[in-house]
């Protein structure tokens, strides 16, 4: 069986003694499931990343940063650098979180000079692209995933693409107001993803994994999971309770081993 990837960004819930007891209860429900079938990642807070890379089974459960700032160190108020995560001895980071880009305003600018900063201190990388719902209405999602891979991975060297994963999310259907994006629409933007990965990065543009996220639940996980492109899914809401996530992570890979 491929390995699927399935992780969960906590965003601003849990509290550092929720997000131990979570990853705890959720190490335990999967640590069943072969990792080598598996890779099971989870984003918590900065407050909670300490407590979470230090108390969870590294081996069930990567720890990843939900964001970095591309400097060292610096006047930057209110920034954490990668030295700091480093001292965390974390697994991955997140870059270019929809909520980042449009809540923050971050720009693709400033995306690449966080994915080359993570990428030259060892961390996986994960960046997250999306269109808006106004520029799918205008019929620009290809351009728009195209244009935040070309200028995000600006200066990446191929050496680095065993490092890097993407998640394609939509914004319009991300969080409580979000509409998730039927299955073949996700599968032919995967597509254009996966095809700007192998102009950027070669042969092993090809290895990179691609995640979909946006109000991924247990009515349309299974069938995203069937889709050629769509190497694993990146959940909100959906994962917050181990038991509901573990369910989850159960079920698409039964769906999946059923249709291979
Ligand atoms: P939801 O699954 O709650 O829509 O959130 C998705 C997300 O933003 C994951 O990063």
């Amino acid at each position: 069986m491929k390995k699927l990837y399935f992780g969960s960004n906590l965003k601003m819930y849990k509290n550092r003694k929720e997000t131990v007891l979570y990853l705890q209860e959720l190490a335990e429900l999967t640590k069943d499931i072969s990792r080598e079938e598996l890779h099971l990642f989870i984003i918590p807070s900065y407050t909670s990343l300490e407590g979470a890379a230090e108390e969870t089974d590294r081996s069930l459960i990567q720890i990843g940063a939900q964001n970095m700032c591309w400097e060292d160190q610096g006047q930057f108020t209110g920034e954490i650098s990668p030295l700091m995560l480093k001292e965390m001895n974390l697994d991955l980071v997140m870059i270019g979180h929809s909520e980042r880009r449009h809540v923050f305003r971050e720009t693709d600018v400033e995306e690449n000079k966080k994915v080359q900063a993570a990428l030259k201190h060892g961390f996986r990388t994960l960046l997250c692209i999306g269109e808006t719902a106004e520029e799918k209405e205008y019929g620009i999602s290809r351009e728009v995933l195209r244009k935040q891979l070309i200028v995000g991975f600006h200066n990446v060297s191929p050496a680095y693409a065993k490092n890097i994963w993407v998640a394609y999310e939509p914004v319009w259907s991300i969080g409580v107001n979000g509409t998730p994006a039927s299955p073949d629409y996700a599968e032919e933007m995967h597509k254009v993803i996966k095809e700007c990965l192998y102009e950027l990065f070669g042969e092993s543009g090809n290895e990179i994994p691609v995640l979909y996220g946006g109000s991924v639940n247990p009515g349309n996980a299974n069938e995203l999971i069937t889709k050629e492109s769509v190497d694993g899914l990146f959940v909100g809401r959906a994962a917050w309770n181990a038991k509901k996530f573990n369910a989850l992570i159960r079920d698409v890979r039964k769906s999946y081993n059923n249709q291979e």
